[in-house]
């Protein structure tokens, strides 16, 4: 279970006081899909941001796990956390654009010191495969159209297995085809590990994909 209580964030924005996040209440429940709409400018990068322990002075609480994510104030415990538990797909993507796709792919295994053996590497070219990427391995992401490095990104992010799955509008280059295999994918992971995956889009397509269905506007859940 993935609790948050009374999740606020507010910045200084030309000296007034900017609210970007207004006392968000929600519990997340495990192996269930949520996906959160909303305008552009409503708080959904916010606040998956938030859930993933990106953002230092939020106020309120972030339970999970028996941790609340909120007390751990220091970078080495926030980023050991997030490694651990959780992994997300960044709308920008944050791949390393000179290193190649299986590099890309492994990162969070190297940082957690986890062994690379030859079942390890099976299962990123299993994966390249389902998602229409086989033999990509060695080619490096500049070499990649966007909707082929939007796949690798999410490759990196479920391939993690992790309990917490955030997913920032993780088909906004995605054909049809793509989208279908990614959320097929993505229904097993939530059956098989139970996982929490909350997805932030404006895609229309996902809402059938979801066990719940948010609306985010001014930062709050409504
Ligand atoms: N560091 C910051 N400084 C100033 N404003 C910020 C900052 N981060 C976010 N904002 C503002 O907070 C609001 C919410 O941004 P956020 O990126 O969470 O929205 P979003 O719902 O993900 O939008 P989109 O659908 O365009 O991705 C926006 O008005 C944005 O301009
Ligand atoms: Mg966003």
């Amino acid at each position: 279970m993935l609790k948050l209580e009374n999740i606020s964030y507010k910045i200084n924005d030309n000296n007034k006081i900017k609210t970007i996040l207004n006392n968000v209440n929600y519990e997340f429940e495990e192996g269930k899909i949520y996906v959160i709409n909303g305008v552009s400018g409503s708080g959904k990068t916010t606040l998956l941001y938030s859930i993933a322990g990106l953002i230092s002075n939020i106020e309120g609480n972030i339970l999970f796990d028996k941790n609340d994510l909120c007390n751990l104030k220091n970078h080495n415990e926030r980023d050991n956390f997030r490694l651990n538990n959780i992994s997300m797909i960044f709308q920008n993507l944050n791949l390393f654009s000179f290193l190649n796709v299986e590099d890309n792919i492994l990162m969070p295994f190297y940082a957690k010191k986890i062994k690379v053996d030859f079942k390890v590497k099976k299962e990123v070219s299993d994966y390249l495969k389902l998602m229409n990427l086989e033999g990509f391995e060695k080619k490096t992401i500049n070499q990649l159209s966007g909707g082929e490095q939007q796949r690798v990104a999410i490759i990196r992010a479920i391939i993690q297995k992790s309990k917490v799955i955030l997913c920032d509008e993780p088909t906004a280059n995605l054909d049809s085809e793509n989208t279908e295999i990614f959320m097929s994918n993505l229904l097993k992971i939530k059956d098989n590990l139970k996982s929490i995956i909350i997805i932030s889009t404006h895609d229309s397509r996902l809402a059938n994909y979801a066990d719940v269905n948010i609306m985010l506007k001014d930062g709050k859940i409504v």
